[in-house]
């Protein structure tokens, strides 16, 4: 008998007969999660690779040299999952022009970084809120900001029946609970976080975000809410001191099994099976970050080379290429805010950076340049276009 993860209650939504799953409170029961000897290896396996992440972020000499673009690939791929149709390329080229006329798709992924930024930073900050529904709902709040997420509801727990898959409630695939079930589900999962539990960690960090997917409390964005929460957690339980983890992209590639997984655990009680793939993404995913860093840092160490025993190797060319990595893209107006300085001197430091063919101008205009750290982008957004 596999093991029932919750209970259906029949309601009439739309003149329709629905039934709405409510997920019993974690951590799974009837029987526990069983840590088999191949989930153990994996639990091994994925705590590694973290490390291994870890470290690798602390190789370089700025500790947010990698952060700005990891968290932004983060960003994109989770809003790809969710069908967005931004790229990394995209977003880093708004960040550096600010142009007014920003697309729905890249407003999206900049509400992400936006709502990442402002729920680490509550965690961290001495009165902050603490990882909990209302922190969940103000990252809700910011990511929902905007032409898209407006009709939305912004921040609030849905009042409204919803469902995934299908057209209608009645023709859907999944049916979460009724409106009236969401509070106290949710309240119960916010318990179990801080509650004491033997499982590890890293596991707990999987088995809420399944909770919280099958909650799915919002009328949208659950998914991308649900992957920060993932984020969140590690950084809470101390599992990951930077979110340098782009998991989303381990989801992505792997999606239908991603979601065929979510829906095991209702239909079969399968948390053994959703808990291993998501060590396995995590290990994944872990290790793609580890091989990127590795080779942003051998592409800038050769790059630096290059540039300084290039004839135009000026200081201001040099301290502007040691900014590329927070700043791969830029334009005139950054370069000088960035170094300070005067239109004349950020045009040389630019044109250095250009014959040292480690600049590109993007957009083919005389006005309104954009110039791009291509060698570093391309490592960088490999599996976002
Ligand atoms: N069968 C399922 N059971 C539970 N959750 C699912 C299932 N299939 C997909 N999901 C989750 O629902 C998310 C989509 O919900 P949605 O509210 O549209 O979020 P977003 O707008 O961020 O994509 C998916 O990314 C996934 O996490
Ligand atoms: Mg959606």
């Amino acid at each position: 008998m596999p093991r029932v993860t919750g209970t259906y209650r029949t309601a009439t939504v739309g003149g329709e007969k629905v039934r709405a799953y409510l997920p019993r409170p974690l951590p799974p029961a009837n029987p526990p999660l069983e840590l088999s000897e191949s989930l153990s290896g994996l639990l091994s396996e994925g705590t590694a690779a973290l490390g291994r992440l870890t470290i690798a972020g602390q190789m370089v000499p700025s500790a947010d040299w990698f952060l700005y673009g990891f968290v932004r690939k983060e960003a994109v791929i989770t809003s790809q999952i969710e069908g967005t149709q931004a790229t990394l390329q995209d977003v880093l080229s708004f960040e550096a022009t600010r142009q007014t006329d920003r697309p729905d798709d890249v407003e999206e992924v900049c509400n992400y970084v936006d709502a990442l930024s402002y729920a680490r930073r509550e965690l961290t900050r001495p009165k902050g809120l603490p990882l909990s529904t209302r922190l969940l709902c103000e990252a809700h709040k910011r990511l929902m900001k905007g032409n898209r997420g407006a009709d939305k509801h912004p921040g609030e727990i849905r009042r409204s029946q919803n469902w995934i898959g299908g057209t209608r409630p009645g023709n859907a695939r999944f049916v979460p609970p009724l409106p009236e079930q969401v509070p106290e589900a949710l309240s119960d999962l916010e318990r179990w976080l801080h509650a004491p539990d033997p499982l590890p960690r890293l596991i707990r960090a999987g088995l809420a975000h399944v909770q919280f997917e099958t909650i799915h409390p919002f009328l949208d964005g659950n998914g991308r809410i649900g992957r920060l929460l993932i984020a969140l957690l590690l950084q809470h339980w101390d599992l990951l001191p930077a979110p340098l983890l782009y998991l989303s992209l381990a989801f992505k590639r792997h999606q239908p099994e991603y979601y065929q997984r979510l829906s095991a655990v209702r239909t079969d009680g399968d948390w053994e099976g959703w808990t291993a793939f998501f060590l396995e993404c995590v290990r994944e995913a872990a290790d793609d970050g580890v091989t990127t860093a590795q080779r942003l840092f051998a592409r800038m160490n050769q790059d630096r080379q290059t540039l300084l025993s290039h004839p135009r190797a000026t200081i201001p060319a040099i301290r502007l290429f040691d900014l590329l990595p927070e700043h791969p893209i830029v334009t005139m107006t950054t370069v000088m805010t960035l170094l300070q300085t005067t239109k004349p001197t950020a045009t040389k430091a630019i044109d250095s950076l250009r014959q040292a063919h480690l600049l590109h101008e993007t957009t083919g205009r005389l006005r309104d340049r954009v110039y791009a750290y291509r060698g570093y982008l391309h490592i960088l957004t490999k599996d976002t276009e």
